[in-house]
C-alpha cells in the first residue's frame, strides 16, 4: 500500500510501521519510543527478538542523545560517513529499549543519506527503528515493489525509487577507541582506517569478538524463495545438473526457522549474472535475485570467479554466501 509523506510521518506517530526507503535497503520502520510500533516490526517480519534493530537518527546530535560514551573516534566516523551507509554499535543510554538492542547495553545507530528517510526523521521529530524490510531471512527489498509484494500490499510503503547502494550497511562495534566490523558492507576497513589515519586519531582492530557482541549472524539469510547454489570451478550444463541433483536431496525444508521451498527434481536451473563492477553489482543483487526466483526456472546459480576475490567483493560475497542453499565445488 503505498503512501505519500505525509500519510507515513501520521502513521509512524500513530505508533504504525511504514517501510521507508533508504540508500541501502528499504526500512520498516517504527518509532523507537512506541513499545506498540516496536513489537509490530518484529511480529510483521516474523523477526525473533534476539536480532536487534538499527536506530536511525536524523544527525550526530540526535545518536549522541542516545549513547552513553562518544568517543573521539565515534565522532570522527560520523562526520566523515553520515548521512551514509555506516552503522555505529555504541553504548546506549535509557532512552534505548531493550526491544531494540535485545538486551544488549549497546545500540546500532546510523545517520541514513537517502532524501525521504531523512524528510522522515526531520517531520517526525524522532529517531526510527528499521531493519530491512523482508520477512526474515529473506532477501532485502531495494524497490517499493519488494515491499509490496513480500507483505502482500499489506504495508504501507513510502515510494523513494531502487536504492542507490543495494545492499545493508557496514555495521561497526565501536567501543572508546576499539573498532571491530560486525557486519561488511559498501563502506570497508580501509575506508575507515583512512578517515581516522588523516585525523591522527588512535585506534585499535579488536581481534576477538563474542557472539553476544555480534547478534543476528544466522549462517543463512538473504534467501531468495528458490534454492540457490554457490558454484566454484567449471563443468559442463549436464554434469552440473547431476551435482544439483544430487544436492538438493539432502537440502532441508527448513534452516534456522526460514522455511525453504525445495523442487523435487531440478529440470532447469539459470544462472545470476551481475555486472563485473562491484558496486553495480551490489545495486541489483537483491533485485535480481527476487526477479530469477520469480521465474520459470527449478534453482538458482552463481558462479564464483576469481575477479570475485577483490575486497571490493566481499561484502556482496558474504551476503551471496549466506544465500545460498548449498556450496558445489567442482
Ligand atoms: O542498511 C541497513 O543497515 C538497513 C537499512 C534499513 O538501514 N538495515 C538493516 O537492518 O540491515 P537489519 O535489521 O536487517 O540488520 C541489522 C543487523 C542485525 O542483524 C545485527 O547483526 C546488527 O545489525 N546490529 C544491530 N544492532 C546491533 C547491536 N546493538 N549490536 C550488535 N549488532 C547489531
Ligand atoms: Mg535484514
Amino acid at each position: 500500500m503505498f503512501v505519500e509523506l505525509k500519510e507515513a510521518v501520521a502513521a509512524l506517530k500513530q505508533n504504525q510501521v511504514v517501510a521507508v526507503p533508504t540508500e541501502t535497503v528499504y526500512g520498516l520502520a517504527g518509532r523507537i519510543s512506541s513499545e506498540q510500533a516496536l513489537k509490530l516490526i518484529f511480529s510483521t517480519k516474523q523477526r525473533p527478538f534476539f536480532d536487534p534493530l538499527i536506530v536511525h537518527v536524523k544527525d550526530k546530535a540526535q545518536a549522541q542523545s542516545l549513547t552513553q560514551e562518544w568517543s573521539e573516534v565515534a565522532d570522527a566516523l560520523a562526520d566523515e560517513f553520515w548521512p551514509g551507509p555506516l552503522t555505529l554499535v555504541i553504548k546506549k543510554n535509557s532512552k534505548v529499549s531493550d526491544l531494540i538492542t535485545s538486551g544488549l547495553e549497546r545500540v546500532g545507530l546510523r545517520c541514513p543519506r537517502h532524501p525521504l528517510a531523512l524528510e522522515v526523521l526531520n517531520n517526525l521529530g524522532e529517531p526510527f527503528a528499521a531493519p530491512s524490510a523482508n520477512l526474515f531471512g529473506r532477501t532485502s527489498p531495494t524497490t517499493a515493489q519488494h515491499v509490496e509484494t513480500e507483505f502482500n500490499h499489506k504495508v504501507a510503503v513510502l515510494d523513494g525509487g531502487p536504492c542507490d547502494i543495494g545492499i545493508e550497511s557496514t555495521v561497526l562495534l565501536v567501543d572508546q577507541s576499539k573498532i571491530a566490523i560486525l557486519r561488511k558492507g559498501h563502506i570497508q576497513s580501509q575506508d575507515i582506517e583512512k578517515a581516522l589515519q588523516e585525523r591522527d586519531l588512535d585506534f585499535e582492530w579488536m581481534t576477538t569478538i563474542s557472539k553476544s557482541q555480534s547478534p543476528g549472524h544466522m549462517q543463512h539469510h538473504y534467501m531468495p524463495s528458490k534454492p540457490l547454489f554457490w558454484v566454484e570451478g567449471r563443468t559442463d550444463h549436464q554434469t552440473l545438473l547431476k551435482m544439483i541433483n544430487e544436492k538438493i536431496k539432502s537440502l532441508p525444508q527448513e534452516v534456522e526457522g526460514v522455511k525453504l521451498v525445495i523442487p523435487k527434481e531440478v529440470k532447469t536451473f539459470v544462472e545470476l549474472k551481475l555486472p563485473v563492477n562491484p558496486a553495480q553489482a551490489a545495486r541489483l543483487l537483491y533485485a535480481e535475485l527476487r526477479r530469477l526466483a520469480e521465474g520459470p526456472d527449478d534453482c538458482l546459480v552463481f558462479h564464483k570467479m576469481d575477479m570475485h576475490n577483490s575486497h571490493d567483493w566481499e561484502a556482496l560475497l558474504e551476503r551471496l554466501k549466506k544465500a545460498s542453499s548449498s556450496l558445489i565445488h567442482i
